[in-house]
């Protein structure tokens, strides 16, 4: 087995074994921001890229919205689908790592990126092939801890999040990832976190709405 390979199996042993939990490690209500976002939009195609037990997915569904969904993690999958069958939604959600799936260019009206904390080295390049699954006039929602986070999460552990500043993100990294986009917001905010078993406390996110030219 190639090294990245041996990396990608520890990765992914790492979400399973998070989520093989009865309890949902951040809750099976959506956050805040992408609540308080998405209802702002009209209903189409959507899709949460890292989106693990599902809770922003079902609720989604629960809108209207025609939702895909994908993770590395069987076990977070195994979860959203029962999340969705509690709340009588069928969402569609497939597990596997971004380059052996099949998105289409143009695919979705939205997209929500919502703690979707992928590896430092690929952050970027996923977030360019995520504009191309996106329509022209299509929205990004997006919230995720910032580099500042650091030395939040090493104040109060239970707030979660990388420790690594690299798979943190800056205003900057977001302007550089979606340069064709008109800004609605993009901020970077400290925040109460209270979602689950794994984000407890202070901590500094990110918040992006962007609409694609
Ligand atoms: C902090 S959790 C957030 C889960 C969900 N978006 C939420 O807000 O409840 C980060 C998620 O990223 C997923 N993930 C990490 N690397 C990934 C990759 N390369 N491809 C897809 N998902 C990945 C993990 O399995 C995990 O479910």
């Amino acid at each position: 087995m190639e090294e990245s390979e041996k990396l990608n199996d520890i990765w992914t042993s790492r979400w399973n074994e998070r989520y093989s939990n009865e309890a949902f490690a951040y809750g099976e209500e959506p956050n805040n921001y992408l609540k308080e976002q998405l209802i702002k939009l009209p209903v189409g195609s959507i899709l949460f890229p890292a989106e693990g037990e599902g809770r922003n997915a079902v609720f989604a569904a629960k809108m209207g919205w025609n939702v895909s969904a994908f993770d590395i993690s069987q076990e977070g999958k195994n979860k959203a689908i029962r999340l969705a069958e509690k709340k009588g939604v069928t969402i569609d959600y497939q597990v596997g790592f971004l380059d052996d799936l099949n998105f289409e260019e143009g695919q979705f009206d939205a997209i929500a990126l919502i703690y979707a904390h992928f590896p430092a080295k690929i952050k970027s390049s996923y977030h360019k092939q995520f504009d191309r699954f996106l329509k022209k006039n299509g929205t990004i929602i997006f919230e995720s801890f910032s580099k500042k986070h650091v030395d939040y999460v090493k104040v109060n552990e239970r707030v979660g999040g990388p420790k690594d500043i690299e798979s943190l993100f800056s205003i900057d990294e977001i302007k550089t990832d979606f340069p064709n986009y008109t800004i609605i917001e993009l901020v970077e905010q400290v925040i109460e976190l209270n979602e689950g078993l794994y984000h407890n406390g202070t901590g500094s996110v990110i918040r992006f709405v962007g609409q694609k030219n």
